[in-house]
């Protein structure tokens, strides 16, 4: 079993922000020191909810662009799109006899997506869980990096793993280990301190869009919510107060320093010079990839050969297990 590989993606159903870069794709960097890393735009798990087609192959594209200009090196990593790999298709089948439909009515993040018109829900969209279990397993990956939201997911992996394993009285899969991350493990909306940033959210203003330029930052940093009092000297301070808390938390990231560090210089000032010295760092360091996404996005033959290799050798790393799987179960 493979001691030290990565598989994590995103969706390609927005526009890739602030959140996606600092829970996400810079940390996904990082770990190309440590493991052998799979990144994949889940173009699957985006149709879950209708999809433009135009969009949605843009979107992929751009949610590549998006990992490479974060630091997401496509020769050290395999970087590819999940529909190109028809691993993850066929092995989501297999999981989807494995897993309990009570395991799957326990998932908060359907419950949340599908709202009270839960009947009106896609299929896929409740089968999810399955999915992501697939896309991991399919490469036998031993670590995933998650996000709070993410958790119970990657608990359903193990679940199948295990039941997997168990039915058919072989040890195929491993049990996958999260990386939790701290710092930027939950970046909230600008317009609303209790909701996750999120590409899902009708509100443009209610995130940093990884494309937006300097002015379309600092506009909405200027108008992101905030309450009446000056910024606290003290982190304890800092839990009655989500919209302080956020912007504190998202100046910390990006400046790699802690959120103590980041109070001392800016605990007691008002707001205002403080959103100030955050715009001044979001476009610093922003900008770069803002300007590397625009120019793989004007040569979209480059990252579609990019995303083709990468699939080449997604299939290959992902071959072998399938025909243990197929030879498992009685294909
Ligand atoms: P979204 O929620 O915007 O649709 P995805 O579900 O595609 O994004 O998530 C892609 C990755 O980005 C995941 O690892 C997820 O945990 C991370 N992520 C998404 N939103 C945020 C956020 N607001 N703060 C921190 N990480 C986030
Ligand atoms: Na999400």
């Amino acid at each position: 079993l493979p001691k030290n590989r990565i598989f994590s993606g995103a969706q390609p159903s927005g526009s890739m922000h602030l959140g996606n870069y600092l829970g996400a794709f810079r940390n996904w960097a990082k770990l190309q020191d440590d493991y052998e890393c799979i990144y994949c735009v889940v173009d699957l798990h985006a149709i879950t909810v209708w999809q433009d087609p135009q969009e949605l192959i843009r979107q992929t594209r751009e949610a590549a662009a998006a990992y490479i200009a974060s630091g997401v090196d496509p020769k050290r990593s395999v970087l590819f799109n999940q529909s190109q790999v028809a691993a993850h298709g066929e092995l989501a089948w297999v999981f989807n006899c494995v897993a309990r439909i009570g395991w799957l009515n326990r998932m908060t993040q359907f419950k949340d997506k599908a709202g009270k018109n839960r009947e009106k829900a896609s299929a896929g969209l409740f089968v999810y869980p399955n999915l992501m279990a697939a896309d991991i397993l399919a490469y036998k990956a031993s670590h995933v990096p998650v996000g709070e939201d993410q958790k119970q997911h990657l608990e359903l992996t193990r679940d199948i793993a295990m039941k997997f394993n168990n039915d058919y009285g072989r040890e195929v899969f491993p049990l996958v280990e999260p990386v939790i991350q701290k710092e930027g493990a939950r970046i909230m909306s600008l317009r609303d301190g209790s909701k996750k940033m999120s590409k899902s959210d009708p509100s443009d203003a209610s995130r940093l869009n990884l494309t937006d330029d300097a002015d379309s930052i600092a506009r909405k940093i200027r108008k992101a919510k905030t309450d009446p009092h000056p910024l606290p000297d003290s982190v304890a301070d800092l839990a009655e107060r989500p919209e302080a808390n956020n912007l504190l938390g998202i100046y910390a990231a990006l400046s790699d320093q802690s959120l103590e560090k980041t109070l001392a210089e800016f605990g007691g000032t008002d707001f205002a010079p403080f959103k100030k010295a955050l715009v001044d760092l979001a476009v610093a360091k922003l900008s770069p990839i803002t300007q590397e996404m625009s120019r793989l996005m004007n040569d979209p033959a480059e990252i579609d050969a990019i995303l083709s290799e990468g699939a080449d050798r997604a299939a290959a790393l992902a071959l072998p297990v399938m025909e243990e799987v197929r030879e498992t179960v009685g294909f």
